[in-house]
């Protein structure tokens, strides 16, 4: 055998998975890219270098997904030619939050895109980029179902220190602006062992710091099958003592938490904990009552300003919060109760957002009223206030330390 053909016989196949979206998108990429490795792929650090292409992607604003569609156009062009889009090698994939709410329209309008995949079959991904190898189908499955567990255990981890664990995914909450539940589901808790076991698992491989990921983690409430009584269910605060339990564990986190659901306990076992960190993200979206009212959030603004408080007092840890701008009907006046909370609580860092219309959601069928010029102007207002809080959190706290 000539040295050129036994490197090409040895060459493994290669995988490249961008990712856009949120912190269980990140997750969900590595536990992709975990069990490609299984199979004997490397991973590579740009789509020139791949075999397999895939795009984890996000559709909570519409820029996110606008960012996805011109990747996705860019990566045409890596395929043989117009006319032999199906015979290339190569093999593109659109996955994730976009897949699932767009995949349909895609898959008709980009012929360079050989799969399509929804957030509930990612256990699947390298089979079917097999099938597709092998047969040269397209194929596309946006089915909503429970995640098969075997996706969550490849031990592959891109940070040796600290692993990233979903204890659940999707959201029942139907807040009227938010896509998530129709492209995610409705909220499906993971079992509290097959959690604990992914954790002892990286506690094995020498991880410590982990972080509990849910669309809400205080949602968390397992039941198990075929035991209907309350007692015998796990809720978030359970979960959390079980995993503090873990021996080799030294850190704990969590995101994100729902002002809803957010209860004393919970701070009461972040006082006591040597473990969990004492930071708590709690978005509270806007400071007007009547736009909490229309976003389905289910408190006011008395009621978060309260549960700061009880934070404050119980936990003495820092905060971080979730803001949008620009809701269908904001007033000036609905926009200052909002800055007014930002003022109020000093967050340590805040992400704000302007209002994006997004499809089969309760308020897309509102008129998107408020000037794009006025949620600029609104959002650069809120952005620079806490630039302004941020910068003297960090000094406050440099302070404090000396
Ligand atoms: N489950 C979390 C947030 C998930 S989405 C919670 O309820 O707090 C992350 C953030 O995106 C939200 O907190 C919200 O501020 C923002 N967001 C969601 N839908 C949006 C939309 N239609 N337009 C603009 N921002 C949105
Ligand atoms: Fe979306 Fe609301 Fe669920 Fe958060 S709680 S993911 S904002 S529906
Ligand atoms: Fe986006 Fe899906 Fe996360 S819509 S915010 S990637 S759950």
């Amino acid at each position: 055998m000539s040295t050129k053909s036994r490197t090409f016989a040895q060459k493994k196949p290669a995988v490249y998975i961008r990712t856009f979206g949120c912190q269980m998108n990140d997750r969900d990429s590595e536990a992709l890219l975990g069990l490609f490795l299984e199979r004997g792929y490397s991973i590579v650090e740009f789509p020139e270098e791949a075999d397999v292409i895939l795009i984890n992607t996000c559709s909570v604003r519409e820029h996110a997904e606008n960012r996805a569609i011109s990747f996705l156009g860019s990566l045409k062009k890596l395929k043989n030619s117009k006319f032999e889009i199906r015979n290339s090698k190569l093999i593109i994939g659109l996955i994730g939050c976009m897949a699932k709410n767009r995949g349909q329209e895609i898959f008709k309008k980009m012929l360079h895109i050989d799969l399509i995949c929804g957030p509930a079959s990612f256990d699947k991904i390298p089979d079917y980029v097999e099938r597709i190898k092998n047969e040269r189908a397209r194929i596309i499955d946006l089915v909503d179902k429970p995640r098969c567990e075997d996706f969550y255990h490849a031990s592959f981890r891109v940070e040796p220190d600290h692993a990233q664990v979903i204890i659940s995914v999707g959201c029942s909450n139907y807040c009227s602006y938010c896509i998530v539940p129709y492209v995610r589901g409705p909220l499906r808790p993971r079992a509290p062992q097959d959690i604990i076991d992914e954790i002892k698992k990286n506690v094995d491989l020498g991880i410590k710091k982990i972080t509990l990921l849910g669309q809400n983690v205080n949602d968390y409430l397992y039941s198990y099958p075929g035991l209907k009584r309350p007692s015998a269910s796990v809720s978030f605060v359970e979960l959390l003592r079980r995993v503090e339990a873990i021996e080799g564990v030294s850190e704990i986190d969590f995101v994100t938490s729902h002002p809803k659901n957010t209860s004393p306990e919970l701070f009461c076992l972040m006082r006591e904990s040597k473990k969990i960190r004492k930071h708590l993200h709690l978005p509270f979206q806007s400071g007007s009552d009547r736009i909490l009212k229309l976003m389905n959030r289910g408190y006011t603004k008395k009621d978060y300003l309260r549960l700061i408080k009880d934070y404050t007092d119980i936990v003495k840890g820092t905060l971080s919060t979730d803001v949008m701008v620009g809701f269908p009907t904001e007033t000036v006046e609905d926009f200052l109760q909002t800055k007014d909370v930002l003022e109020k609580v000093k967050f340590r860092y805040a992400y704000i957002f302007k209002y994006s219309s997004r499809p089969r959601t309760e308020v897309a069928k509102l008129a998107d009223d408020v000037p794009q010029k006025e949620k600029e102007r609104r959002h650069k207002i809120l952005l620079e206030l806490q630039k302004k809080i941020s910068l003297e959190n960090k000094i406050e706290s440099i302070g404090q330390k000396k």
